[in-house]
């Protein structure tokens, strides 16, 4: 059985005021000890040290939005981050291959397969983001799109790195930001194919992988997206950053 995952992507916002005031009101609210579903947020690492304060010993995991992919310990790599870094802040995640790092900041495949296989290796579960652009979408290019993407990582990385599994995050990125989200049907088939893919190389990967569905997911459409049968949460992007909205999303996975 796969316990579904909400995950709060915060990209480039915060203020320390805003985080100790969003992290208060989650684990206030979850002090009833729900745990029907995990809760992860990821902030920018800056205020790692402080989410990591608030969050010890309540029921939130925390990670990053992205690692060097020359090192996974040290080195003189200016402005970046090792994996090795973020085992160091107990971090239980990382994201990779977000569909803006891919547009802006050269996240190739191959630089995705790298980074993947240095979070692995560090004991750490990389959350695979992949999805396809709205042109892709309408020549019909979406599968090839995204089984690209993810036969890049799995077919490079070395199986044993992968003892504590990964996490599979299928944002389209037309719906991203966008306020459109998929279907549920469109976001179920898509999911259904990685699922697909995941057991050509391991049908008990394929089981117990979390494939997670991100771009506008909000409290009022979480419930019909998650009730999809290969839909085991969502990276949530903009909704994260309101307790009320994102604790309603991880109600709705859970
Ligand atoms: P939004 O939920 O703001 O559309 O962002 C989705 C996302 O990119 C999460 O990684």
């Amino acid at each position: 059985m796969r316990k579904p995952l909400v995950a709060g992507n915060w990209k480039m916002h915060g203020s320390r005021a805003m985080v100790a005031e969003l992290l208060d009101a989650l684990i206030t609210d979850l002090s009833d000890g729900f745990d029907t579903s995990e809760i992860a947020v990821f902030p920018p690492s800056l205020y790692l040290s402080q989410v990591r304060d608030a969050l010890t010993d309540s029921p939130v995991v925390w990670g990053v939005q992205n690692i060097c992919s020359k090192d996974g310990l040290s080195g003189a790599y200016t402005g970046e981050l090792s994996a090795g870094m973020a085992a160091d802040f107990s971090c239980t995640y990382v994201l990779v291959g977000h569909s803006e790092r891919r547009a802006m900041y050269g996240d190739t495949d191959s630089v995705v397969a790298a980074k993947f296989a240095l979070i692995a290796n560090q004991g750490l579960v990389p959350v695979l983001c992949v999805g396809e652009t709205l042109k892709e979408r309408e020549q019909n290019e979406t599968s090839t799109v995204v089984s690209r993407q993810i036969s890049a990582v799995l077919d490079s990385v070395d199986g044993s790195l992968l003892k504590n599994g990964y996490v599979i995050a299928y944002e389209p990125i037309w719906a991203i930001g966008t306020g459109v989200t998929a279907t549920s049907q469109q976001a179920q088939e898509v999911h259904a194919e990685i699922r697909k893919l995941i057991e050509k190389h391991s049908s008990d990967m394929a089981a117990r992988t979390r494939i997670l569905y991100g771009g506008s997911v909000k409290a009022s459409n979480a419930m019909d997206i998650l009730g999809q049968s290969d839909v085991d949460g969502a990276l949530v992007g903009g909704a994260s950053l309101k307790a009320e909205e994102f604790l309603a999303i991880s109600r709705a996975a859970g």
